[in-house]
């Protein structure tokens, strides 16, 4: 994972490469580094930790008018000093940042200590920066071209030289990269936020480009040296998106911005109640489906296994939705009529690109739906929805989560529509029902103090269970997830009446149930499971829709959700969970935007 950002201009470079940073520590913020210049010499201050120690370990910023930074998710060695980046050559003089994994840096290593070469760190990355040193003859620019040869792996790289100061090289395969473009400034970063503000024009680069950067222009070559003509992207994120705007942390006021951002995801794609794709062009992609995969990792493969519900349901297709990391390993028997759907909020997960690439290469079209324009999977995919989340930073999705549902009941309309497995009246009365989710989620919000309470009142348990059935089942996995990723405790998801079949062991007096109840049809079953629970001393919290709160009435307290069709209840239902994780954080004092081990961006397998 790790998070790139260069600067060359005219302004100090080490506060607008540390903004930039900390726009993308959501990739990794196990330590961080920055080189610059300073008396002609390279100066590289690196510590592990925050970034915030980084920024008090360099004090007040030295001037410096070009440079280079990192935030990193540990791969290869420890978070340290020593292992956070940039890593130097053996004079000191070149300095680089990389984000990827060089997979051959072993051998390249030993070859490089037997030609007399200095290794201080545990990292794959530092061989780069000694490859460099090595092909240094005449030209920065040539030398790396020269280090690329040799290097296998995944790389977005930045290289300086104090021998050529005025100039930053870049370089990309199979890890993001753009390029920024400023009025006498441009930048270099592994994600779009880390320029925010700055500029709203922008290079996406392509694997295998090469870049040289300098405060007064841009230079985008291939690996051998062709020019290349790239197109300008607009970026059109407000930059106040990628602030916290006086919320305490990112993943509460991405909670709370999901009405919003279900209505952006919305717009324009219901006509008279019925679904329309024309615009994003997809008609002919379902001509002859057969079959869908789905496929993604975390949080988008929950969503992928409600929008497998909910297709078979409405649309009458089968769907099968899998793990990324899974699925790329698996012999999958590829037929005619095949379709694969990958979700990705980033649109960069390795695992999650690799199967594209995968069904790609078996002759099968592949859709994706990402919150990211211009990643690697928006580029690769055939076909592209958008979920227009914005820009989401707290490491715990939410918001990706909750546009990555619209879009599924988007399609399992859609395809409804186009399979004609139900009338067009039902149909439009369904799409005039998710048009309102907007509103619903808007309502759910309200229930944030009764949920700060019982977050209060279970802060100090060790395990939880959510249950649930059907797509019931799908939320209580999220909400699950939610709970251990940012809180750190042991949280297990279940289908209600699998829980008998062992799980039902662990229940104990006091152990916290959070059970879903929003499917009318499957409530008094849901109910059964519930009451075995409760005979054996667990406090049950019923995440329950209105008109059923009859049936939830023995449960131990209630957190209502508005009255909504069952089939779209988990847009609705997932925001108590969210909230509930990240109230149960807040009261065990956890770093709720940047859990520990985890990144929000994985870019390695
Ligand atoms: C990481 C993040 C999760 C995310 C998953 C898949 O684990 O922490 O929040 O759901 O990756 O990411 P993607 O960008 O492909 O949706």
């Amino acid at each position: 994972m790790c998070g790139i950002m260069g600067y060359a201009g005219r302004n100090n470079a080490i506060p607008v490469i540390t903004h930039g940073l900390s726009n993308l520590e959501y990739r990794g913020y196990d330590s961080a580094g920055i080189a610059i210049f300073k008396d002609g010499q390279i100066m590289i201050t690196k510590k592990a930790g925050r970034l915030a120690d980084l920024v008090k370990a360099i004090g007040e910023p030295p001037a410096a008018n070009l440079g280079i930074g990192h935030t990193r998710w540990a791969t290869h060695g420890v978070p340290s000093d020593v292992n956070a980046h940039p890593h130097a050559d053996c004079s000191g003089r070149i300095a680089i940042v990389h984000n990827g994994i060089i997979e051959n840096y072993a051998a390249l290593r030993k070859e490089l200590i037997l030609e007399g070469h200095d290794f201080i760190s545990d990292t794959d990355t530092e061989v780069v920066a000694h490859l460099v040193e090595k092909f240094y003859a005449d030209s920065l620019e040539n030398a790396v071209r020269k280090a690329l040869n040799y290097i296998e792996g995944s790389f977005a790289l930045a290289v300086i030289s104090q021998e050529e100061p005025d100039k930053i090289i870049a370089a990309k395969k199979d890890s993001p990269l753009i390029v920024g473009l400023g009025a006498g400034e441009n930048y270099i970063a592994s994600d779009i936020p880390a320029i925010l503000g700055k500029t709203d024009k922008v290079y996406i680069l392509d694997d295998y480009e090469f870049v040289v950067v300098t405060a007064e222009g841009v230079t985008i070559t291939d690996f051998s040296g062709n020019l290349i003509n790239k197109e300008i992207f607009n970026v059109t994120w407000d930059p106040i998106s990628a602030e916290k705007a006086g919320y305490e942390h990112f993943m509460l006021k991405e909670i709370h911005e999901q009405p919003d951002a279900i209505r952006q995801t919305l717009r324009g794609k219901i006509k008279d109640g019925l679904v329309d794709f024309s615009e994003q062009g997809l008609d002919e992609l379902f001509d002859d489906v057969k079959k869908i995969y789905m496929v993604a990792c975390g949080t988008a493969y929950h969503a992928g296994l409600v929008g497998r519900l909910a297709i078979e349901k409405i649309a009458r297709l089968p769907v099968e939705t899998d793990i990324a990391s899974e699925f790329r390993y698996r012999d999958v028997l590829w037929s005619p009529g095949d379709l694969m759907i990958v979700i990705s909020q980033s649109g960069e997960t390795a695992d999650t690109l690799a199967v594209l690439r995968e069904a790609q290469r078996n002759g099968v079209k592949v859709l994706a739906v990402t919150n990211v324009v211009g990643s690697s999977i928006a580029r690769e995919a055939d076909k592209v929805l958008y979920t227009y989340a914005g820009p989401e930073i707290a490491v715990a999705s939410t918001k990706a989560y909750s546009t990555q549902l619209v879009i599924m009941y988007l399609l399992a309309l859609y395809l409804a529509k186009k399979r004609k497995t139900y009338d067009q009246k039902t149909l439009a009365g369904l799409g005039k029902e998710l048009l309102d989710m907007d509103v619903m989620t808007e309502k759910v919000l309200q229930e944030e103090e009764k949920i700060k309470r019982l977050a209060g009142k279970y802060q100090n348990v060790e395990s939880t269970f959510f249950l649930g059935r059907g797509l019931d089942y799908a939320v209580a996995m999220e909400g699950a997830l939610k709970l251990k990723e940012i809180s750190y405790i042991h949280a297990e998801a279940y289908a209600a009446g699998e829980l008998k079949h062992g799980p039902l062991a662990l229940i104990d007096t006091g152990v916290p149930v959070l059970a879903l109840i929003s499917q009318d049809a499957l409530a008094a079953k849901s109910m059964s499971n519930i009451k075995e629970v409760k005979a054996r001393g667990a406090v049950v919290v019923a995440v329950c829709k209105e008109n059923l709160q009859e049936v939830c009435q023995e449960c131990d307290e209630q957190i209502l959700l508005p009255d909504v069709n069952p089939l779209l209840a988990p847009i609705v239902s997932v925001i108590p969970l969210q909230m509930f994780a990240y109230y149960m954080a807040i009261f065990r004092g956890a770093d709720v935007d940047k859990p520990r081990n985890l990144a929000k961006s994985v870019t390695v397998e």
